[in-house]
């Protein structure tokens, strides 16, 4: 994959077929790899998303990135990376394919009712608390396959293009990246919060909490990217994890 704007800091391996490039990362970072270390791969045979799922990582469908940071902050500015991340991808796939993404807090991104990203971030913290590398690793199904998607994932997954679309990949990863270091170098400032905020396709509806299967209403995403739920009491409280579904 030909990368442009050469300015940037990155160390980047592009690889036909890995595994899951945020195990493979995982493990050089765990080996003293500095920051900046990019692992793209056009296909993984074990991707890896969040709860232990599988991530469907075809050949020549999307881009499968992992990234290596080291910011120095403590755990609880570390669980920005996510919605950065998120805020990165979906300003980059519209700056560079028009398309408008949502999304659904904390690290999925939406394109007309079906997921094309998800975002892991895997990190490991010092015993003092702080943060010592994270690896953010962001599948984002560019091009839909052409024999589709399997039949578990065809209600749910979607891709940004066609089966045949022009390959737009390497600059996707060029403005992603740009964009995650300019977000990253801000910690713990949060420039990228009212973006975030603004594409929430949760805010003000019903959803199901996973785990525990309690039906709230979001009322929003607070400062520290918690949402801000509020039960059938009118008891309202903030989730810094989680997931949830939305009731139809
Ligand atoms: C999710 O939807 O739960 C997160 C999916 C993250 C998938 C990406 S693809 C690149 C990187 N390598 C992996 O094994 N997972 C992440």
């Amino acid at each position: 994959m030909k990368m442009t704007g050469a300015d940037l800091p990155w160390r980047i391996t592009h690889y036909a077929s890995v595994d899951s490039t945020n195990t493979m990362l995982k493990a050089m970072a765990a080996d003293g790899e500095p920051e900046g270390r990019v692992l793209i791969a056009d296909r993984q045979t074990a991707g890896r998303g969040r709860m232990t799922r599988s991530f469907f990582t075809p050949p020549g469908c999307g881009l499968y990135m992992s990234i290596l940071f080291r910011p120095d902050l403590p755990a609880a500015d570390a669980l920005m990376l996510t919605p950065a991340a998120a805020v990165a991808v979906a300003d980059a796939v519209e700056s560079v394919l028009g398309i408008e993404l949502g999304i659904k807090w904390v690290n999925d991104l939406f394109c007309d009712g079906r997921k094309v990203c998800g975002i892991l971030t895997e990190s490991a913290f010092s015993a003092d608390g702080r943060l010592t590398y994270a690896v953010v690793g962001i599948g984002l199904n560019v091009r839909a396959p052409a024999d589709g998607f399997p039949a578990e994932l065809s209600s749910i997954a979607g891709a940004l293009l066609p089966a045949d679309a022009p390959d737009c990949r390497p600059q996707l990863a060029t403005e992603i990246l740009r964009r995650c270091a300019a977000f990253v170098s801000a910690l713990p400032q949060v420039p990228f919060l009212p973006a975030y905020r603004s594409r929430s396709v949760l805010v003000d509806r019903e959803v199901l909490l996973n785990p525990g299967g309690d039906r709230v209403k979001v009322l929003g995403i607070d400062d520290a990217c918690r949402l801000v739920v509020q039960d059938g009491d009118g008891v309202s409280r903030a989730l810094s994890s989680g997931e949830c579904s939305v009731v139809l």
